[in-house]
């Protein structure tokens, strides 16, 4: 069973990943309504990983790490970075998704984003983004590196 949500759970969060990094290409070519779509899809996987993340905690399925000896202070260093980070994408993301959506109401539409009235958000929605694309990128990557290290060093403790 816990296997089974851990298997979603990674399964989401690739998906997340990929439309963030989507949504980032999409902007860039200036496809506005795409990068919209695409970063709603993003968060919206991100939130589905969390709920079977923590539904896979409260059934006590956890790992730890069984590798090599000399590798294990690098794998304790990049699971606290991950873990730190990944708590602050939290409300990087919604403070971006936050300015956004104002910045898209007081438009009215995402042709209209220079209105004087929407232009404010969309530049907080700049400044939040500045963070919250590394640091979601830094959480995804070392978040799997970590799956693979579990894969092949982990041994489970409890649950499964
Ligand atoms: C966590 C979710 C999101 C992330 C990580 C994100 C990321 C980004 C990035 C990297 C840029 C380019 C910034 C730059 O060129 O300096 C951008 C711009 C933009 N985003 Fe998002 N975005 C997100 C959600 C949204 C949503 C939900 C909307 C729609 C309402 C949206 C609308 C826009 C618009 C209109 C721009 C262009 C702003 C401008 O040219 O001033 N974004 N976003």
């Amino acid at each position: 069973m816990a296997e089974t949500i851990n298997q979603w759970a990674v399964i989401t969060i690739i998906l997340s990943g990929i439309a963030l990094c989507v949504g980032v290409y999409l902007i860039r070519r200036g496809l506005r309504e795409a990068h919209m779509r695409a970063m709603v899809t993003a968060v919206t996987l991100a939130s589905i990983f969390l709920v079977l993340y923590l539904t896979r905690l409260a059934l006590g399925y956890e790992k730890k790490y069984a590798g090599p000896e000399e590798w294990r202070l690098a794998y304790f260093v990049l699971l606290i970075s991950h873990i730190i980070l990944a708590a602050a994408n939290l409300p990087l993301a919604l403070g971006a998704v936050w300015n956004a959506w104002k910045g898209l109401k007081a438009a009215g539409n995402l042709g209209n984003i220079d209105a004087p009235a929407a232009r404010g958000y969309f530049n907080k929605h700049r400044a939040w983004v500045r963070w919250t694309v590394p640091v979601w990128l830094y959480v995804a990557v070392t978040g799997w590196i970590i799956y693979l290290v579990l894969g092949r060093w982990g041994e489970v403790i409890k649950g499964g």
